[in-house]
């Protein structure tokens, strides 16, 4: 949650941090605000409200400078309002910080402050983060030291950007905890500071991670990274192969439609490089797994959060069908406080699109204390998910800016399948013949989701006949069930329509009540194994008067008899059919949201990582 941006360079430092900030928007979006170095004096403008906001107000009051740093908020202490958006400035007026995370001591460290006399101007954390610095720097040898002097007095977890009149040659960036990654870019004579690559990516590929409980000293030409004890670090140097373009918006109307149609693409490069098609094969190298190491396996829990562990679900049927490993699937904010029953035979495996959410980084951390083998699926290049792992298999999927994920969505659903298949071999579970056609299958995928987004247009008209409706319940079973729990949740985070999922054998046990003529029910009923079971629970529903809408293979003529509306799929096979059910549910609620007139990109109340408990 929360952007940052830094920049120190040749260049006006306000356009950047302002460009920066908008590919960043999805972090936060309540307020937003930049302190730019300006003719040797620290200015600030902040505004309340989307970037576009902060944007006029520079406009009207502008500011320039070679030097600054930039933050866009998703509040947690203080209301959003332009008084507590950052960045948030010493008494003095000589130091300036932006900060994502949470100041859990805050009140402690507010009391001891006030107590000296300093008067807060804002309800935030923040602020007193900037007090301690002005507070070390009389004693301390210069912004550095007094820097990581008020670091060391933070408790939680922390990305922090400091600058300070005092020293306009250098920017002072932390990370503490798991509140969020720092990257740091190096340019030509300039460096950019950003809390997620999409910032930095237009000006430079080249960037390091600051690992927890390191701060960087940057200057126009250089970095140095310590600890906060004072140890020089000598950092990795990445190279991102992400495309900028890839970051932008382009032809389409909002990030979440770019990024459904994105799916083609990212599930040809999810399997670039890992199906041996020939063969038959699987290569999942990163994981470094041998047939000895496979065989120990006892347990696989999956860990994650929303739509991660939607995909997880799924991943419990492939794994337990095809590698016939007993799989949990356990949301990351109870299974960090659950004290689970983990061993150094059970695989932990988070899977994460931003890899910073705290609950899932929390939990594998929790896993890692027990000793259990700890694997990831992330998308997020560098992220302290990928990092924090034995063994981390990357999501291929580029830059997802949409609040809603989708990409992020179907890519692991295919990675977590190529997992089983890859498990079921190494365990002798699989025939030499069952391996070559599940892999064969995996060739299909991208053309099957291509004729999926062919069908926009048919979607678009049951999105529109759904659009004023208040209430949904999504249905399905076995591996689909997860897709209503998919589908209902992408519709209640960007249309704020109130959805339900069940697994539809739990209809007659309760919400069966809720059917009536004004509840759409919305069954997942393709050509699998549940697929009679699903029929006769829309007969149910229909008999009750319920709207009924079925995501359904072409052809199905039982399934055109029965439903008010069709929402068609290819002909897919059924293991990897959550891939391709999933495709029409995304594009209904994009069209539902658009014509309800809301901000799909940014919905109310969410941020994309979600870097706080
Ligand atoms: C929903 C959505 C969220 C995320 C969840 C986990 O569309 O995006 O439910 O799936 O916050 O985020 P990551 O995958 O970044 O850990």
């Amino acid at each position: 949650m929360c952007g940052i941006v830094g920049y120190i360079g040749e260049q006006d430092a306000t356009p950047i941090i302002l460009n920066g900030l908008k590919r960043l928007e999805y972090r936060g979006y309540d307020s937003a605000g930049l302190a730019v170095m300006q003719d040797g004096k620290i200015e600030i403008r902040r505004e309340a409200g989307k970037l576009s906001k902060l944007a006029s107000l520079i406009e009207n009051q502008p500011v320039s400078g070679k030097m600054g740093i930039g933050h866009t908020r998703w509040a947690t202490h203080g209301e959003p309002s332009a008084r507590n958006a950052h960045p948030h400035l010493s008494s003095n007026g000589d130091f300036v910080v932006v900060h994502n995370g949470i100041v859990e001591n805050f009140l402690e460290l507010k009391e001891e402050l006030s107590a000296e006399g300093v008067i807060f101007r804002s309800d935030t954390d923040t602020e007193t983060i900037v007090h301690l610095v002005e507070r070390y720097y009389s004693s301390s040898s210069g912004l550095v030291e007094a820097s990581r002097k008020a670091l060391k007095q933070l408790k939680g977890a922390h990305g922090i950007v400091i600058m300070s009149s005092r020293e306009p040659d250098k920017i002072i960036a932390a990370r503490i905890g798991n509140a969020g990654g720092v990257v740091i870019g190096f340019g030509d004579s300039e460096m950019f500071i950003a809390s997620d690559i999409p910032a930095i990516l237009e000006h430079t590929r080249r960037v390091i991670f600051l690992e927890s409980g390191q701060m960087a000293i940057v200057t126009q030409h250089n970095v140095q990274v310590q600890t906060l004890n004072g140890e020089t670090i000598l950092p990795q140097i990445h190279t991102i192969s992400w495309d900028p373009v890839a970051a932008e918006k382009g032809e389409y109307r909002h990030f979440m439609q770019k990024e459904i149609h994105e799916q083609v693409r990212s599930l040809t490069d999810t399997l670039a490089g890992r199906v041996d098609f020939d063969e038959g094969r699987i290569h999942l190298d990163t994981l470094n797994l041998t047939a000895e190491k496979a065989r120990k396996i006892e347990k696989i829990i999956v860990t994650a959060c929303g739509t991660a562990a939607h995909a997880g679900m799924v991943g419990k049927v492939l794994i337990e069908r095809i590698a016939k490993i007993p799989v949990e699937v356990d949301i990351a904010s109870e299974f960090r406080y659950r004290d689970p029953l983990v061993n150094p035979n059970t695989v932990v495996l988070a899977i994460s699109q931003s890899g910073e959410t705290a609950d899932t980084l929390a939990a594998m951390e929790e896993a890692r204390k027990k000793g259990a083998m700890l694997w990831s699926i992330v998308n997020a290049i560098g992220s302290q998910a990928m990092r924090l792992a034995d063994g981390c298999i990357s999501m291929q999927v580029g830059p997802e800016i949409g609040v809603a994920s989708t990409k992020a969505f179907t890519a692991p659903l295919v990675d977590l399948y190529m997992l089983a298949v890859l498990l079921g071999d190494l365990r002798g579970e699989l025939s030499a013949t069952e391996r070559k056609r599940l892999v064969a299958d995996l060739s299909l995928i991208p053309d099957l989701a291509g004729k999926c987004l062919d069908r926009e247009e048919e979607v678009k008209k049951v999105a529109y006949a759904l659009k004023d409706t208040h209430n949904a319940l999504y249905l399905g079973r076995g591996i689909n069930m997860p897709i209503a729990y998919e589908g209902a949740l992408k519709l209640k985070e960007i249309s704020y329509i109130h959805a339900e999922a069940y697994p539809a054998g739990e209809m007659k046990h309760g919400p069966i009540a809720l059917v009536d003529k004004n509840m759409p029910v919305i069954a997942i009923t393709p050509r699998d194994p549940w697929y009679d079971k699903m029929i006769s629970q829309v007969e149910q529903v229909k008999a009750r008067g319920g709207i009924v809408v079925v995501v359904a293979t072409d052809g199905d003529e039982k399934a055109r008899e029965l439903a008010d509306y069709v929402l068609w799929i290819p002909e897919t096979p059924w293991l990897l059919s959550p891939v391709i059910t999933v495709i029409p549910l995304q594009i209904l609620a994009y069209h539902i949201a658009t014509l309800r007139g809301l901000d799909v990109d940014q919905p109310r109340n969410l941020a994309k990582s979600v870097t706080v408990e």
